[in-house]
């Protein structure tokens, strides 16, 4: 059973055809990069895997299944998107997290997809649910950071609570939509790192769209390209040559990043998980204003209960 299959999208705004007949399948354990220029479909395709936006009505919209299960088709949502939805958590650019909340309520919100609705409404968790959520901000290395408000950390350190909250989720894909675009390169590494990890420890299916290609080399076996809503490439990154990704980006070749930041593509691996080293990252000291006390008092306990156990 393949982990996303898509058949024949096709998705026109207006006059525009910005998913044009896409074939795709992902299998379960793969992590894959969606590289191409700006507007060649790469967010419109995550998110029709998402269920969040819907195709071209009719037969000529084509399908998306995920994990086996029919997520839309023909421009409609199946009766199963909602629960599907639930095995996909979603990583974004622009970081998708309540701001003024602490940390771990925004990780905790993962169990959403798992709980009554009206508990999760009122904001009733466990503290089972809490200590799920402070183990996986300990996964990421957030876990002195549970207490402080989401929109006072860097972005960095948001995207690794958002990978958290996957992780909350149980999710059985993770789709992240440019999730280092907005980072420093050692930021950048860290989340990217992450993502592998929770790929290859947890058998996470990953997509993520990437500007950075060189990134999708380091860190994918598998790249997709896109381009004017079509796939253009489907194979092995360390087959992508710089003709072809010149090519690709054409006239927006300014977009294409090749940082050299990695060196040579065969280099040992040392380097993508050094993230640890002290300068690598500035780690933002963060002037906090705190979130309300009872909340804020709720955090640090869990926080405690966390490291005894
Ligand atoms: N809601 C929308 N309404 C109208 N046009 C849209 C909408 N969303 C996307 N488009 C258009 O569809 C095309 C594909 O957009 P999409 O955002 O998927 O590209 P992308 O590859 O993610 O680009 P980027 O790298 O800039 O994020 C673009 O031409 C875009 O302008
Ligand atoms: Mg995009």
């Amino acid at each position: 059973m393949a982990a996303v299959e898509i058949q024949q999208l096709t998705k026109t705004f207006g006059k525009l055809r910005a998913l044009n007949g896409v074939d795709l399948t992902i299998q379960p354990g793969e992590m894959v990069a969606l590289i191409g220029a700006s507007g060649s479909g790469k967010s419109t395709l995550i998110r029709h895997v998402a269920g969040l936006l819907r195709s071209d009505a009719g037969e000529r919209g084509g399908q998306v299944r995920v994990l086996g299960r029919t997520m839309q088709s023909g421009g409609h949502l199946s009766p199963e998107a909602r629960r599907l939805r639930a095995e996909i958590g979603v990583v974004f650019q622009q970081f998708n997290l309540v701001h003024r909340l602490p940390l771990l309520i925004n990780v905790v919100t993962g169990v959403l997809g798992r709980i009554p609705t009206w508990r999760g409404c009122l904001g009733l968790f466990t503290r089972e649910e809490k200590l799920l959520a402070m183990r996986a901000l300990k996964r990421v290395g957030m876990d002195d950071f549970a207490t402080q408000r989401a929109g006072n950390l860097s972005g960095g350190q948001q995207q690794r609570g958002a990978i958290a909250r996957c992780l909350v989720q149980q999710a059985r894909i993770v789709l992240a939509d440019e999730p280092i675009a907005s980072l420093d390169p050692a930021s950048a590494r860290k989340v990217m790192q992450m993502l592998a990890d929770i790929n290859r420890q947890d058998g996470i299916t990953v997509v993520v769209s990437l500007h950075q290609v060189d990134y999708a080399i380091r860190f994918c076996n598998r790249a997709i390209a896109m381009r004017d809503g079509e796939i253009v490439y489907d194979g092995a990154t360390d087959r992508l040559t710089p003709d072809f990704l010149k090519d690709l980006y054409g006239t927006s070749r300014e977009e294409l990043i090749l940082t050299g930041a990695f060196g040579n593509r065969n280099a040992p691996d040392e380097e993508a998980s050094d993230g640890e080293t002290p300068d690598e990252e500035t780690e933002e000291t963060v002037t906090s204003v705190p979130a309300a006390p009872a909340v804020v008092e709720d955090v640090r306990d869990v926080r405690r209960a966390a490291k005894a156990s």
